[in-house]
């Protein structure tokens, strides 16, 4: 696949893949942008190449179509900022109005699209959905490494539509060189330290590490070194002792037990990674002893 840096966006429109989903407390303010400033180089690069730029995302798991609270409206502002621009909003992500806006959209702007999950189909990996989307743009670009994991109508579907025309951002091509730069080429032993608030998505990348990594971390749930030492030692399959070893914890702990890491970290770097990395993605470091 070509890199961005391989693509002419000079009046062509992109339609990037980004993940949003981020924090908001009761006032529907952002309480950790971290998402957002990962996504500014690669948006960055499309605008001063004298493309336009139009941003989608998921916000939180809407359960049956509108929800107020999980809409993307709370985030313009923010990103406005963020880019020194007026980020324009659709108030859906498909339909004729949104086409029009679309083909409105000049060199150098921004329009963010509502939340991709008010639609059953974008879960549900809809052909017809993902190929409406692609309709609103010439390239299309994956940047959202958070959810990289989810084989959804915008993450994975849809990029079928766009033949040559698309690459991965900045954020997802850097995750990518630095994992495989650590799991293929990196010296030995590895540490991995994981962070996160959903560990049932986490269950995958700790079974395809096992085999990795020599000894492992977890900033911000310890029960994910319970875990990863059950998997590795039991004589059932990683995939049973992980579900089993949740559904007790679960039931026996609803907040998480305090069990001890298997490696200590230094105190500073460990408060550093737990401040920083506290609602980051699934992997969040990974590195030589
Ligand atoms: C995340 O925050 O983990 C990603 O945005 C994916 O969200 P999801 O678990 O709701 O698919």
């Amino acid at each position: 696949m070509k890199t961005i840096d391989q693509i002419n966006f000079k009046g062509k429109k992109a339609l990037i893949r980004v993940d949003f989903n981020v924090p908001l407390n009761e006032g529907f303010k952002i309480t950790d942008d971290t998402r957002i400033c990962a996504a500014l180089p690669t948006i960055n690069k499309i605008l001063s190449a004298d493309g336009s730029v139009i941003l989608m995302s998921h916000l939180g798991r809407p359960k049956n179509g509108y929800e107020d609270k999980f809409s993307l409206k709370h985030l313009v502002n923010h990103i406005s900022k963020k880019l020194n621009i007026n980020v324009k909003f659709a108030s859906n992500c498909i339909g004729d109005e949104i086409t029009k806006m679309a083909n409105q959209l000049k060199n150098g702007e921004v329009l963010l699209l509502e939340n991709l999950r008010f639609h059953s189909e974008e879960k549900a990996g809809d052909k017809t959905f993902a190929e409406k989307l692609s309709q609103l743009a010439d390239i299309y670009i994956n940047d959202a490494f958070g959810t990289a994991h989810r084989a959804h109508a915008s993450t994975a579907v849809i990029a079928d539509f766009f033949g040559e025309n698309k690459c991965f951002g900045y954020v997802m091509a850097n995750e990518i060189t630095n994992l495989e730069k650590i799991l293929n080429e990196g010296e030995r032993p590895i540490t991995a330290i994981m962070g996160g608030a959903k560990v049932s998505s986490k269950i995958t990348i700790i079974n395809k590490l096992l085999d990795k990594v020599n000894k492992s971390w977890s900033a911000e749930y310890p029960m994910l070194e319970l875990l990863i030492t059950m998997s590795s030692t039991c004589i059932l399959p990683p995939v049973i002792v992980s579900v089993v070893v949740i559904w007790l914890l679960v039931i026996i702990f609803p907040k998480e037990p305090p069990i001890e890491p298997l490696v200590k970290l230094p105190p500073a770097l460990e408060l550093e990674i737990s401040a920083n990395l506290a609602s980051a993605s699934d992997l969040v470091y990974l590195s030589p002893n």
